[in-house]
């Protein structure tokens, strides 16, 4: 029987400089969708998937990260005070259980790879899952929940992944694909960044994985790549090419990238229309201003 996966790794100790100057004090993942962080939605959608421990890679200056994971007593009692019980229960669907959260620093933002690596200790020999919290994911079922639930039949490494444009291989690692069975493909190979001349495919990895432990052997070995930082795509694409199961996991749903501002502008708008409390007035101030833009041109 396939191990369940129990365990996450949030890696949000990247410096976020596409957001600066807010993220010189505000760390990105704390960055709101209408009324909710972003990490928020990323331990959402690990709990769904069945994730028990979460283990937060950070670094200097993302205090207010571990800040909001702490209870908030006197807020509580203000609320109850005052009668807001909804608020008082969105506040309370907020709540960790003690101890499921832990924090490991990465000392130096050198790349996406070493700050999974730095949580190698408290993974030991246990499958993981990964979740970068600026890639949002609108979809019925949660996409890490979809990923586990092809875990449970297929075990091995795999990553979320999605069809970009050809001009875009070079912003995503992009998979070599050896045999497509629709919902997966299996994979021999992996590029980072490739410019869309030499690109294997136009199927990308974006920021959701289940991984076998033999990874962090893999990232063991430390070598830089793409922009002189350590991967996490090389270290799966090793696991291939060494003939180790990596899969692609075409995932059902819509994904956002926050961590680049007009993406973030995307999901706050898409998120806003979601809600039943907003639609109609962003709704009405959308068809304004495009009618403004029309009568412009
Ligand atoms: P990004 O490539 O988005 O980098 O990292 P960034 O630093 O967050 O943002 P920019 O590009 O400067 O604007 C992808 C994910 O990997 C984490 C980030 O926190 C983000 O969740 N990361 C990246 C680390 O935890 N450590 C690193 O050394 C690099």
């Amino acid at each position: 029987m396939k191990k369940k996966v129990s365990k996450a790794i949030f890696p949000v100790a990247g410096l976020g400089t596409r957001f600066l100057p807010a993220t010189k004090s505000i760390p990105k993942e704390i960055l709101t969708l209408v009324d909710r962080p972003l990490i928020q939605y990323a331990i959402d959608e690990a709990r769904e998937a069945g994730i028990k421990e979460f283990i937060f890679v950070t670094a200097k200056g993302k205090n207010a990260l571990e800040d909001y994971f702490d209870a908030a007593p006197e807020l509580e009692k203000a609320l109850r005070k005052k009668k807001k019980t909804d608020l008082l229960r969105e506040l309370k669907a907020t709540d960790m259980d003690s101890g499921a959260i832990a924090y490991i620093r990465q000392r130096e933002a050198l790349g996406l790879g070493h700050a999974v690596w730095c949580a190698r200790r408290l993974i030991g020999n246990e499958p993981f899952a990964v979740i970068l919290p600026d890639d949002v994911i609108a979809s019925e079922k949660p996409c890490l929940q979809q990923m586990a639930e092809q875990y449970a039949e297929t075990g091995g490494n795999i990553v979320a992944a999605m069809e970009v444009r050809q001009d875009e291989t070079s912003l995503y690692g992009i998979l070599n694909p050896k045999e497509d069975f629709q919902q997966f493909v299996t994979v021999k190979d992996m590029a980072e960044k490739p410019d869309p001349a030499t690109a294997p495919s136009n199927l990308a990895v974006i920021g959701r994985y289940i991984l076998e432990p033999q990874i962090m052997q893999n990232l063991n070995k430390m070598k830089k790549g793409s922009g002189g930082e350590i991967q996490l795509t090389d270290a799966i694409a090793q696991e291939a090419r060494n003939g180790g199961q990596v899969y692609g996991y075409r995932f059902k749903g819509k994904r956002y990238d926050c961590g680049s501002k007009s993406g973030y502008l995307r999901a706050t708008l898409a998120f806003g229309l979601m809600r039943d409390d907003l639609k109609d007035d962003l709704m009405e101030y959308l068809t304004e201003i495009m009618g403004v833009r029309q009568a412009a041109e």
